[in-house]
């Protein structure tokens, strides 16, 4: 409540985040944290067997990968946090305040990590031979474990959202740091990277290979085997990671899906990661014993396959820690638990700062219950678009008119029944507020514009001050 809101009224922030925080971690886990201790292993069986060809392909492998991660890589990496800091800046603020050092640590090892790209990548080709292809070897292997020290610091972030554990309580950095999902999640995101990024190479090989060479046959023996044990480790690490996920959420999976329309799906995608993870298992043993008939389409079919899978993880992630931003302590609309009934009580209009007025009339009802969807709903619901408001309560409703007094029941209630959402957080006048401006809306649809269309207003109350006299060391002045 104490920044403007940023609004988008068709698709949601939320859609924005996910699209690009999706390509991110698609380009990350694959491209950066799998793929350099293959192309590391790669390099050094060409050296050892000194095979000219082998340490070639390794190197057209890098070639893609650099292009990838340094453009839309690094692109999207920068782009989650200025999409975040915009759908969330309270989230994001007290992030930075709880993972400071890690955050500050980050900063070097992503430095590091880019620095490390560009060595190894640019004097590949003059430093072939003797001691100078060893440290180039070195370089890769450094870069291999930057790579994967940048994913290590995040997670802790992403996994403190899911459980921020004993933080609750003590409060410090490493207590948030090791939450008890942590490490699970990390040990799934680490093997799935190295999963994916065999298959990645593969892909890579099906075009910088020539059929029927022996080269082909060892690429594809080499990568299936590599993705055949980092798929058992997955699935080893995943079982993990879902025992250590909180039970209220879990609960949540069968929304997580899509929407609600889905909860039938479950099982059905349950049966799908199974299939997807078998197809792995075969594929993962027909190259490594076969990888002369293992066939053409093998080699591109499993990366697009683990995109699914990663994109389906990603989602559900994302969907099951509703209502919370950061578990346990703050909800998706950035009200933090331990003030809920405290806003109920004195309404939350008083409390913040970006909203035309805090006292509620007759005349004023539908602006102020414009500011309240703003501040309780907007993080999650447009008003007419994607997960649009006007949608539900006519899924709930029918198209006709409303009833006022079930709209405000529903609102009493919101969270006890549906609780992947917060409950609501205001007092009684301006949830009837609220009932007014959605039902202004279902007559004439406005689309809500954010402060960054329209501008904000600061709320009376809290502008007042702006012209009371300004106590400097004791001394009062007045400001102009
Ligand atoms: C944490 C995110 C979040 C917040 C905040 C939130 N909602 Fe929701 N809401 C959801 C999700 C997710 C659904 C389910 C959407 C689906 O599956 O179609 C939903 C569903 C609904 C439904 C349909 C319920 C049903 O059973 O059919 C209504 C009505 C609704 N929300 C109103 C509101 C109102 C009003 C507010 C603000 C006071 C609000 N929501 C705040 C996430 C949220």
């Amino acid at each position: 409540m104490d920044f403007p809101p940023f609004v988008m009224d068709h698709m949601g922030t939320r859609l924005l985040i996910g699209i690009i925080a999706g390509l991110h971690v698609l380009i990350n886990h694959p491209l950066a944290v799998g793929i350099y201790p293959l192309i590391c292993v790669m390099e050094y069986i060409g050296i050892r067997k000194n095979w000219r060809e082998l340490d070639q392909l390794a190197y057209k492998i890098t070639f893609v990968v650099f292009i990838i991660t340094t453009t839309v890589g690094a692109l999207t990496g920068v782009g989650i946090w200025l999409v975040t800091s915009l759908a969330a800046p309270f989230a994001i603020g007290s992030l930075l305040r709880v993972f400071f050092w890690g955050w500050f640590a980050e900063w070097l090892v992503f430095i590091s990590e880019v620095v490390l790209i560009m060595i190894y990548f640019l004097t590949w080709k003059r430093w072939q031979e003797g001691p100078k292809k060893w440290l180039h070897l070195k370089f890769g292997i450094a870069l291999s474990i930057m790579s994967w020290f940048t994913m290590a610091l995040i997670v802790a972030i992403l996994a403190f959202m899911m459980d921020s554990g004993g933080w609750t309580e003590k409060r410090t950095f490493l207590s948030a740091f090791f939450n008890p999902v942590y490490l699970p999640q990390l040990a799934f995101r680490t093997t799935y990277a190295f999963m994916a990024a065999g298959f990645f190479a593969l892909f890579c090989a099906y075009f910088f290979t020539k059929h029927g060479t022996r080269l082909r046959e060892w690429i594809i023996s080499f990568c299936c085997r590599w993705a055949l044990f980092s798929t058992l480790a997955c699935a080893i690490a995943g079982c993990l990671y879902l025992a250590f996920i909180p039970q209220a959420m879990k609960e949540n999976t069968g929304v997580a899906l899509l929407t609600m329309q889905f909860v039938q799906w479950q099982g059905k995608f349950t049966v799908l990661l199974i299939v997807t993870g078998l197809s792995f298992a075969v594929l993962g043993f027909w190259g490594f014993l076969e990888p002369k008939r293992f066939p053409r389409w093998a080699m591109i079919v499993p990366l697009f396959l683990s995109v699914w899978l990663l994109g389906h993880f990603e989602r559900v992630r994302e969907f099951i820690r509703k209502p919370f931003i950061i578990s346990n302590y703050m909800y998706s609309n950035g009200i933090r638990k331990d003030e809920v009934a405290m806003l109920q009580y004195e309404g939350m209009l008083k409390h913040a700062t970006y909203v035309k007025t805090s006292e509620i009339t007759e005349a004023n009802m539908v602006s102020a219950g414009k500011d309240v969807f703003t501040i309780s709903c907007s993080r999650c619901h447009t008003t007419d678009g994607l997960n649009g408001v006007i949608g539900k309560f006519s899924t709930m409703y029918g198209p006709g008119e409303w009833d006022a007094a079930a709209m405000t029941a529903f609102l009493g209630t919101m969270h006890v029944s549906r609780p992947y959402m917060p409950p609501f957080p205001g007092s009684d006048k301006e949830a009837a507020a609220l009932v007014a401006y959605i039902q202004s809306l279902r007559v004439d649809r406005q689309p809500l514009a954010g402060a960054q269309a329209a501008g904000v207003d600061v709320n009376p109350l809290h502008a007042v001050s702006a012209e009371l006299p300004l106590r400097l060391n004791g001394v009062t002045t007045t400001k102009n």
